[in-house]
Order: C-alpha cells, then sequence, then structure tokens
C-alpha cells in the first residue's frame, strides 16, 4: 500500500466522518436533537477572550500559545481533561483559532488500527492542530505509533506482513495535538508525559454558570431576569453544557406556559417539570444516590454493580455521574468500593442507618 493507493484526504475525511457521528451519538444520548446540536455549536466561545471561568487554564493557555506565536514555533501538545461537558472540545477549537490553524478532528475509538493514524498524520500540514477526542481509548498500537510522531515528528509506516514486513521511516511535519479526556488515569504515562501542558478542567462556580447562561440567553434572543438566570445556573451540576440545555428547556417552557420571559418562577416549574432537582442532580445521580443507599445501605459498593443496578454503563456512571457527586459531597470514592456520604442520605431524605460506612471525610466532622 503506498500513500496514493490511500488519499489522506479521504482518509481525514473517514476519521472526521466517524468522529463527528460519534459525538453526535453521545450528545442525542444526552437528550440532543440535530437542532440542539446546531444551538450548541452556536453557543460555544471562538477565543480565549470569551471563554468564561477557567481563569487558570486560561492564562496558562494564553502564555502557552503566545510564546509559541512570538517564537514562531507550533506549540507544545496540549492535555485537556475533565468531566463532560466542560469545555475541552471548545478549548481545541480555539487552540487552532487562536493560532490561526486548521483543526483536524479524530477520536481514540475511530482509531482502530495503527494504519488509521498514519493516515491522518501524514497528511497533516506544517503547524495544523489534530485534535483527537477520547485519547484515552486509542488502540494499543496506535498509542505507540503516536508517541513517536508527538516525540520526534516521524512515524514507522509498516509495509507487508510476518517476516517479510519492514518499517519505514515517514517524517511528518510539527505538529500540535491536542488530546482530550474524560479519564485522565486510564492515559498510560508515556503519552501522558510527552504532553507539553495539560489542563485538568474544573467544574463551573455559579456565578460563572450565571455568566454563560446570560451570555446563551443573549445570543439564543431568549429574555431572562437576573433570578431566572441565576436559578438555571444553580441546577447545571457546574456544567456549562447542561447550562445551556436547561436554559434551552426553561425558554421552551416559558413560550408554551408563560409569556416567553424567564423568571425564577418560571425556571424552577420547568426544571421540576424535567426533573432537575435543586442541587442540580438528575435522574441518574439520584438513582446512583438511590441504589447506593437503599439498595446497599450506603456502600460501599463496586462501580460495576452501581452501574448494573442503574441500569447504564459503567463509564457513565464513572464518568458522568460520579464525578460530580464527588464534587457536592454526596459520594466518596474508597478503595473498598462506593460509600454515601452522610450529605447523601440527607439529600434522599433518609436517616442513614446505625453503622452505615460513612467515608471519613470533613463533612462528618462538620456535622458534629
Ligand atoms: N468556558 C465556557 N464558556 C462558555 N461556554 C462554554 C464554556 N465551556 C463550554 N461551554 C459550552 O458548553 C458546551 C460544551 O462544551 P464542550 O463541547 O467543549 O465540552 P467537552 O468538554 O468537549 O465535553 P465532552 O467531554 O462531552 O466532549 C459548548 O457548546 C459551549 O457552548
Ligand atoms: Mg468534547
Amino acid at each position: 500500500m503506498t500513500p496514493d493507493d490511500h488519499p489522506q484526504s479521504a482518509a481525514l475525511d473517514d476519521a472526521e466522518a466517524a468522529y463527528l457521528e460519534r459525538r453526535a451519538e453521545s450528545l442525542t444520548e444526552l437528550g440532543a436533537d440535530p437542532d440542539e446540536r446546531a444551538v450548541e455549536a452556536a453557543l460555544r466561545p471562538r477565543s480565549l477572550d470569551e471563554v468564561i471561568g477557567q481563569h487558570r487554564v486560561r492564562e496558562q493557555l494564553s502564555l502557552v500559545l503566545e510564546a509559541a506565536r512570538s517564537r514562531e514555533r507550533t506549540p507544545d501538545h496540549v492535555l485537556l481533561s475533565g468531566p463532560p461537558g466542560l469545555g475541552k472540545t471548545t478549548l481545541a477549537m480555539i487552540i487552532a483559532a487562536e493560532m490561526s490553524r486548521p483543526l483536524r478532528l479524530t477520536s481514540g475509538p475511530a482509531i482502530t488500527h495503527a494504519g488509521d493514524l498514519a493516515a491522518i498524520l501524514s497528511g497533516l500540514n506544517e503547524g495544523d492542530v489534530l485534535f483527537v477526542d477520547e485519547i484515552h481509548r486509542m488502540s494499543r498500537p496506535a498509542e505507540e505509533m503516536l508517541y513517536l510522531a508527538m516525540e520526534d515528528f516521524r512515524v514507522d509506516v509498516i509495509i507487508g506482513k510476518g517476516p517479510g514486513a519492514t518499517a519505514i521511516p515517514l517524517e511528518i511535519p510539527p505538529f500540535t495535538l491536542v488530546g482530550a479526556t474524560t479519564r485522565a488515569g486510564l492515559l498510560p504515562g508515556p503519552l501522558r508525559d510527552r504532553f507539553g501542558f495539560t489542563a485538568h478542567l474544573e467544574f463551573y462556580e455559579p456565578a460563572e454558570l450565571d455568566e454563560i447562561v446570560r451570555r446563551s440567553a443573549g445570543l439564543l434572543g431568549v429574555p431572562a431576569d437576573p433570578e431566572g438566570t441565576a436559578e438555571i445556573a444553580s441546577r447545571s451540576r457546574g456544567t456549562p453544557r447542561i447550562a445551556n440545555r436547561l436554559l434551552r428547556r426553561v425558554r421552551d417552557y416559558a413560550q408554551v406556559r408563560s409569556d416567553g420571559v424567564v423568571t425564577r418562577d418560571i425556571a424552577h416549574r420547568a426544571l421540576d417539570l424535567f426533573e432537575v432537582d435543586h442541587s442540580g442532580l438528575d435522574r441518574l445521580d439520584r438513582a446512583v444516590l438511590d441504589v447506593l443507599c437503599r439498595r446497599f445501605g450506603g456502600g460501599p459498593v463496586g462501580v460495576s454493580t452501581l452501574a448494573v443496578a442503574v441500569g447504564e454503563e459503567r463509564e457513565t456512571v464513572e464518568e458522568v455521574a460520579e464525578p460530580f457527586l464527588v464534587r457536592v459531597g454526596m459520594l466518596a470514592r474508597t478503595p473498598r468500593g462506593r460509600v454515601a456520604t452522610p450529605g447523601a442520605w440527607t439529600h434522599l431524605g433518609l436517616s442513614a442507618p446505625a453503622g452505615a460506612p460513612f467515608a471519613v471525610d470533613e463533612t462528618l466532622f462538620e456535622a458534629d
């Protein structure tokens, strides 16, 4: 196989199509239809200045990019980690935009063979930004090829099979890899170490989410009063994507049941209807707590068991529900399994049975 047999642009298009399809699927799981995806894209900040919150990451990134610009070099590889919907894809797009370079998109699951990656890499131009979403799901051989590409801007393309196989080294132009992962812990050390800069995205504060909701309401032309946006922000699980989604649901409610203005009362009623509680917990979050407390007496229980009990994939429980429950102090991860904290019992309106295995954390001491 020569590169001519396998036009690189076609391979890239395939990778992009596969990437977009997967993203579409996971967004559908999150309840978005194609229209909503278009809205989500329209709400994405386009430059670092437009990004709300994440001050530290923004400052660090802006420094890395500015330094690269002034040296006229491609910036170091960047790893973005954090729970879904906090802005990893947004930042990847911004990195390319700030460097005035095209962004190539692909994702770990789309790269099943090292050859897929070789095709993508050999199609890059100098300075391109290659975004690999869900980089922790890449196949092992592709990962090993990526080590070499990141460090030496070179890949070994294997031609043929068995004893007759030969490795042909292929130079690739300097590029910037931007990897995104919801599970930095699953990345092998050698891969993690090859990123020059790692940004951990944190959940957003209510005031930041409020700013995001106000910005989005402005862009969507939705009239909203400050108490209305604050109510949405406080129930958004610290997550911009959720804030934007809740805004759209509240807007629907306001249009159909009221005069179209998002007020606190309208937000309140709409979010109750969509089963988002006052702490921002959604059905899955509550299901996890419910099973943990009612069926397993507060734990400890393994995450796989928990996932089966709520009828979800283990990854969804681990990557979507748990980080927020941990953050709000309702769930603790212990070596023996997941444990409900006193906050979880209170939230469910239950009293913990005597001997419930509370994890030792500050909430225990504060409660005294
Ligand atoms: N800092 C921010 N300021 C304003 N809006 C933001 C910010 N971060 C994210 N958003 C909004 O949230 C939406 C989701 O962000 P994004 O797609 O970048 O998340 P992600 O981290 O890539 O999620 P996933 O892990 O599911 O891929 C974006 O469409 C954007 O509108
Ligand atoms: Mg993303």
